[in-house]
Parts: structure tokens; sequence; C-alpha cells
């Protein structure tokens, strides 16, 4: 029998505190004008102190898991996509499933900067279509503004914070994640990077005098770049899934600039009404822009059960990628369960395991 990777729950969480373009143009030499011309974005939302990649991927995650109505603890593996972890390691997506109670999940960290979601979820659906999974909870969660140089124009008008997460389920129905594909070319690894404390440039004064930690972009290669794949790897995605370009309601594009999605659009031949865009509220969150921009469009009744789409992504690395599904939404289930009570026993979960580790050390010490 074969197995299908439905995508059955969806939630997504910014930070409420909101950066316009004005309040930019107090801190560089900028202006509205020029940010809404040249990128599209309006504003921005900023993590505030205590937010971070975890607190608000739970949030989008106990969203999905409702309209999923799954348990924290029905969870087989959650993947976090993530640019801006919390630490080089623990992975962040161990914070994520401690903070959920997922106590029967794997937890891992995906690096592949704003294509992150499409692998994660492509890496998600490969092992629940394998058998060896049965559910999995994927999110990309970013506080990239934690490494934006706030003097430097060409990248500070760009990023916003964010999370957006999605549940998969096996299914023997047909549906769900039908096609991806994954692309990288690290020739282009110096034009979009945060070189500073990594092990190559360990942090040091050195390091923070230079800015080095620091997010650093060639503008203009990117945007050529960017521009160059999103058209063909849709094209690409659509072929390996055996569906045409008419086929497909939506294109959910990484949310970057209005004038890469548009060049894409050229290049499909395609009306911008058929592409995803929300870019102008939020900016570019990076691995969480795809996620963010399908939740609000399913939200808004945009995206409806049946339709199929195309998620295409690019970003650091340089890498590439894109996803084709057909929305089904939510699988049948019984009873409404309600995965935010699951927080409170989380928490108190955590601090009795902190509490035994402790105790377990102080006897294993006295055992020595
Ligand atoms: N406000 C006002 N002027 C700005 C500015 C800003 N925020 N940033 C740059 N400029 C100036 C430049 O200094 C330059 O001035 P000059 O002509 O006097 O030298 C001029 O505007 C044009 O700069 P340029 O870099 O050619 O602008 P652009 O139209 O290419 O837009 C980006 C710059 C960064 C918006 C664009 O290249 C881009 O979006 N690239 C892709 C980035 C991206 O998507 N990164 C994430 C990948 S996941």
């Amino acid at each position: 029998m074969t197995t299908y990777a439905h995508i059955t729950g969806w939630g997504m969480s910014a930070p409420e505190s909101i950066m316009t373009n004005d309040d930019l143009s107090k801190i560089v030499e900028t202006n509205d004008q020029w940010i809404r011309e040249r990128t599209g974005i309006h504003q921005r939302h900023i993590a505030k102190d205590g937010e971070f990649p975890s607190t608000l991927a739970v949030q989008a995650a106990l969203k999905a898991l409702k309209v999923a109505n799954l348990r924290p603890t029905d969870l087989d593996l959650i993947i976090c996509s993530t640019s801006s972890p919390e630490y080089i390691f623990p992975a962040t997506a161990c914070l994520i499933q401690d903070q959920l109670g997922a106590t029967k999940a794997g937890a891992f960290d995906l690096l592949a900067a704003c294509s992150g979601f499409i692998y994660a979820l492509n890496m998600a659906a490969q092992a629940i279509r394998s058998g060896s999974i049965k559910s999995a909870l994927v999110i990309g969660s970013e506080t990239l503004s934690r490494f934006v140089n706030w003097k430097d124009r060409s990248t500070c008008i760009l990023f916003g914070d964010g999370a957006g997460a999605f549940v998969l389920q096996a299914s023997d129905q047909p549906g769900g994640v039908l096609s991806a594909v994954m692309h990288s070319d690290g020739s282009g690894s110096n034009l979009l990077t945060i070189e500073g404390g990594g092990s190559r440039h360990p942090a040091t004064e050195a390091t923070l005098h230079d800015g080095r930690h620091f997010i650093q972009m060639d503008g203009n290669e990117v945007f050529r770049f960017a521009t160059r794949v999103m058209a063909s790897a849709t094209l690409e995605v659509l072929e390996c899934a055996g569906l045409k370009l008419e086929d497909i309601n939506w294109i959910v594009p990484h949310q970057a600039n209005i004038r890469i999605i548009g060049a894409a659009a050229r290049g499909l031949k395609l009306p911008m009404e058929r592409f995803i865009v929300n870019l102008q509220e939020y900016g570019n969150t990076s691995t969480a822009s795809i996620p963010m921009a399908m939740v609000e469009a399913i939200e808004k009744g945009q995206i409806k059960t049946g339709d199929k789409l195309v998620m295409v992504g690019f970003g650091a690395g340089l890498t590439w990628g894109a996803l084709a599904a057909e929305w089904t939404g939510p699988l049948p289930s019984k009873g409404h369960v309600h995965p935010e009570q699951y927080r409170r026993f989380a928490r108190l979960r955590s601090l009795v395991r902190r509490a035994i580790r402790f105790v377990e050390g102080l006897l294993y010490r006295r055992e020595l």
C-alpha cells in the first residue's frame, strides 16, 4: 500500500513589535518610497527581548497541532529549519520539543537558509512515505533581526522575524506532498553570509570589531541568481509530479523581494494574482516566509481544499528548491485535543526531569 504525506495542520506567529519603513529612515539613510519601490516591503515584525526562534516556533506549532487535532505527544519527529538558531548547539528543535512536551519525537535543526523550509518539508515527507514515521512537525523560525547590521541600509531594510509550522501525517489517501527538488551551488557561498561565530572565525574582539557577526550580502548577485532559479525550479518540480503549470492554482514563493517574484511570474508567463505575496507586511523572514505566506492564504480562504500549489525558494548557500503539493487539510479524527494544555505539563515535566538529573548526579558522584 502506498503511503502519502499530507499537510494536516498549519500555524504561524510573528512578534507584535512592528518596524515600518519610516521607522528605519530614522536610523539609516533610506526612505519609504525607495524601500517600497525596490523591494515591495512596507514593514517588518521584530522580536523583542525574550522572543526567540523557539518561542515563536512553539506558538506556531501549537496552532498547527490544533488544526491537525494532534497532541504534541503524538509527534514522531520535529524538524526546525532556521538560520538564526538560538545556539550553535543544542538544536533549536530540541528546545521546541521540550517546550511542547513532545516526548516521543526526535528533533533536529536543518540549515539551508531561506530554502530550508522546502528542504525540511521534503525530508519529513520522505520519512513518512518510507513508513519510518507517521507524523512530523516542520517549522521555519527566524529572529534574523539579531544578526542585522542596523547601520547597513542595503540589508537592514529586508529582514523580519517570524515562524510558520506545518504538521505532516501519513495517509493512504492520495494527496499531500507530490514532488520536491533541492539544489545547491556552494561556489556562491560568499554572496550571503554570517561569517563570525562559527569554527572558521570563532567570536573574538577582532570579529566583533569587523562586524563579522552581521549578515553580509551582495544584493545584486543574489538578485540575479534568484530571478534565474525561481521559474526553472517551479517547472522542474511540476515535471517530477507529472503536472503542468495549468494544473496549479497557486505559487507560494519565498518572500524576499516583489521584483524577484515579478521576474518569476514573467518567466512562467503567469499573472501575479497566482502568486501568494505577504512580504509587504513581514519583509523577508527567511525560512519562515513560505509557511507564513501559506498560513495567511489559507486563513483568508485563498488556498482551498483540493488546490494544487508549488512552494519555491532560494537562499544563502547558495540553495534553492521547490515542492509541489495538493492541499487536503486535516485528516478525519475523533474528539478535540487541546495542544496548549500540554504546554503546562511540558513545563512541569521539564522541571521534574532537570530535578531528577540533579539528584542522579549527586548519587552518581557519591558512588565514584
Ligand atoms: N535606501 C536608499 N538607497 C539605497 C538603499 C536604501 N535602503 N540601499 C541601497 N541604496 C542605494 C545604493 O547605494 C545605490 O546608490 P548609488 O546608485 O548611488 O550607488 C542605489 O540605491 C542602487 O543600489 P542597488 O544595490 O543597485 O539597488 P537594487 O535595486 O539592486 O536593490 C536590493 C538592492 C538589496 C533591494 C536588491 O539587490 C535585492 O533585493 N537583492 C536580493 C536580496 C535578497 O533577496 N536577499 C535575501 C536572499 S534570501
